[in-house]
This record gives structure tokens, C-alpha cells and sequence, in this order.
């Protein structure tokens, strides 16, 4: 089992291991979640690097992780557990099959054994209250945003007291709370009341030297000289009028098409050729033809040389 770290410092060390970049704020939360056992809650635009930050803390930790994808529509049985019906119809009609009288002993038997854990299907609250090897496992709760409120009331619930009533199996308790990490995109206001139960980060967009780093972590094969034009064209366009603007990923995805392509340094032609990489919407992408990717791109690398 690895340890667990002693430190801000370490936590940012041992991410860092783990190819995530770490600034001090973020790594002050991790390190205050994890030695005080609250779960941590984080909000920020798209591509920023809160999946991979649970990922990450999984990995570094030697625990399992265990994702709880949120969608709208997401109930407690998704999230919790099922009976397998087709499974538990299976052993009646057998039962039916070898003679069951479908009445008195016979019922009640089969009945008790059709609720056992036989029949359960574990779904990732459920997952994250079981004993693990390596201690315990951390949960996943991501876009907690797009479910809906009754959900959310649901997983206050959980969130406090990690365990789990099964009317027919009684109620299962996590031997030791899992690590969780809740994200949102923002798309709603998440309750104040699950917000108090974590510590709360949010995550920006990196500033020019980390984000440099993210890309020597994440596209090591991409020269210093391209890496910084990628990097400083990407923040500056982040400061346009855009209906999405480009996160983290967009910034790794776009250096990577760009060496597929042998390209060693920008130019308008190849940014609008590969701007796809970058914008994902034709509003956006159009703003950026004719002289604008040449506007942007000049006022980029004025600002790599003033640096
Ligand atoms: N600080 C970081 N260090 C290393 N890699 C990073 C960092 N931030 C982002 N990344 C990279 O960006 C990619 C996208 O990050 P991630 O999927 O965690 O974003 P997200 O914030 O969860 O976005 P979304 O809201 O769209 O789900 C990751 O696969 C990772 O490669
Ligand atoms: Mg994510």
C-alpha cells in the first residue's frame, strides 16, 4: 500500500509523478481532503483536469477508483444497486422446472434466496462501501451537475454517513469512508448543503508557465519552440469572445495533431487548418477565419517575446 502524503509539498511531488501538474491551492485542498477525510468538491470549466485529478490520486495512492458518471435521469438503483431480475427469473423458472410448488416452505425458501447476494448487482456507491485491497478505493462522482436535485439530496445522504440500507440484506457500511472527489461543470448551482460537507476548489485555467509544464507532461515529443506558441496562441484565444473556450485538453490535442503534421512552428494557414482540434463550434470557428488567426497569433508571440 503506498502511503498516504505528509505534506502540501508531497501531494504536489507525488501527483507530479502521476504526470499531473499541481499548483499550490489545489494541492493545499488535496492534502487538507485527504487528512481530514472530506470529500472534495471541484467546479471549473470543461478540460481543466478535474477527472484526471481523481485519476491521478487513485493512481499515486495505489487505490482502486470507482467512477459514478452523472446524467440526467440518474437514479438510486444506477447508482447503488439492482436485483438482477433476469438472473432471479432464471432460478424460478428452474425451480419451476425441477418441481417447486410455488407455495408454503418451498415459497419462502426460495423467496430468501432470491434476495442474497447472488442476485445483487453493485453499482458505484455500493462498489465504494466495499473493503478493497490497498485500502479505501476513491470515488468518482463526476458531473454531478447534470443530475437532478432529488439525486443530489440522495448523496448527501451517502456522502454522510457511508452506508447503505438493502431492505432484504440489511445495511452494509464502507470499514473506511472512501476518498471522494465530486466535480461539476457549472451548468446549475449545486445545493449549498452538499457544497458544506466537502472543501470546495475551483479550477481555472493554468496560467502560461503551467500549462507548459501540463504539455511537457502530457506531449513530451513537442519542441520547447512549438510548445510555446501552442501554448501562448491557446491563451490568448481564451481571452476572445467564444461561446467554448479551449481547456487543457484542447491545448494537448492540438500539439499532438500538430506534430502528426510535422509542423514546427504556427502559422495562419496551419491554424485554421487544425482548428478543429481546438474549437469545437462552427460559430466559434468561424470567428477565427480570415485575419483573426493571424491577429491572434502575431499578438501571441508579442507577448512570448516581451516574456
Ligand atoms: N494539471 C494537469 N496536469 C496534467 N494533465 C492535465 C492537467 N489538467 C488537464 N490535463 C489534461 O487534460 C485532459 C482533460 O482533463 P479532464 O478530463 O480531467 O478535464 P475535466 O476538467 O474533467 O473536463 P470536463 O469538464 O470536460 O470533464 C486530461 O486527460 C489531462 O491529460
Ligand atoms: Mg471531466
Amino acid at each position: 500500500m503506498t502511503r498516504i502524503p505528509g505534506s502540501i509539498d508531497d501531494v504536489q511531488a507525488m501527483l507530479g509523478d502521476q504526470g499531473y501538474v499541481c499548483d499550490r491551492a489545489l494541492g493545499t485542498v488535496v492534502f487538507l481532503s485527504l487528512t481530514l477525510g472530506r470529500p472534495l468538491f471541484l467546479e471549473g470549466e470543461a478540460g481543466v483536469g478535474k477527472t484526471e485529478i481523481a485519476k491521478a490520486l487513485a493512481a499515486m495512492l495505489g487505490r482502486r477508483l470507482i467512477r459514478l458518471q452523472c446524467y440526467e435521469g440518474l437514479d438510486a438503483a444506477s447508482a447503488v444497486y439492482e436485483w438482477n431480475f433476469a438472473e432471479q427469473m432464471i432460478a424460478i423458472r428452474t425451480a419451476e422446472a425441477m418441481g417447486f410448488e410455488g407455495a408454503g416452505a418451498d415459497r419462502d425458501a426460495l423467496k430468501d434466496e432470491l434476495f442474497t447476494e447472488q442476485y445483487l448487482i453493485e453499482r458505484p456507491l455500493l462498489q465504494a462501501m466495499r473493503p478493497q485491497p490497498g485500502g479505501a478505493p476513491v470515488l468518482l462522482i463526476d458531473e454531478l451537475d447534470r443530475t437532478d436535485e432529488p439525486f443530489e439530496a440522495f448523496l448527501l445522504e451517502a456522502l454522510s454517513d457511508f452506508q447503505v440500507t438493502i431492505p432484504e440484506l440489511g445495511t452494509i457500511r464502507a470499514p473506511e469512508p472512501p476518498i471522494v472527489i465530486v466535480t461539476s461543470n457549472r451548468t446549475r448551482e449545486v445545493h449549498d448543503a452538499l457544497k458544506r460537507r466537502c472543501l470546495y476548489h475551483w479550477v481555472d485555467y493554468p496560467g502560461f508557465d503551467r500549462e507548459i509544464e501540463i504539455l511537457h507532461a502530457r506531449a513530451p515529443e513537442a519542441a520547447e519552440a512549438l510548445s510555446r506558441e501552442v501554448v501562448a496562441f491557446v491563451q490568448r484565444l481564451r481571452t476572445e469572445d467564444l461561446f467554448k473556450k479551449p481547456g487543457v485538453a484542447e491545448t494537448i490535442d492540438w500539439a499532438k495533431c500538430l506534430l502528426a503534421l510535422d509542423v514546427v512552428s504556427l502559422s495562419p494557414e496551419v491554424i485554421s487548418d487544425t482548428l478543429g482540434a481546438i474549437l469545437k463550434y462552427q460559430d466559434d470557428i468561424q470567428k477565427l477565419q480570415g485575419s483573426e488567426a493571424k491577429r491572434i497569433l502575431d499578438e501571441a508571440r508579442a507577448g512570448l517575446e516581451r516574456a
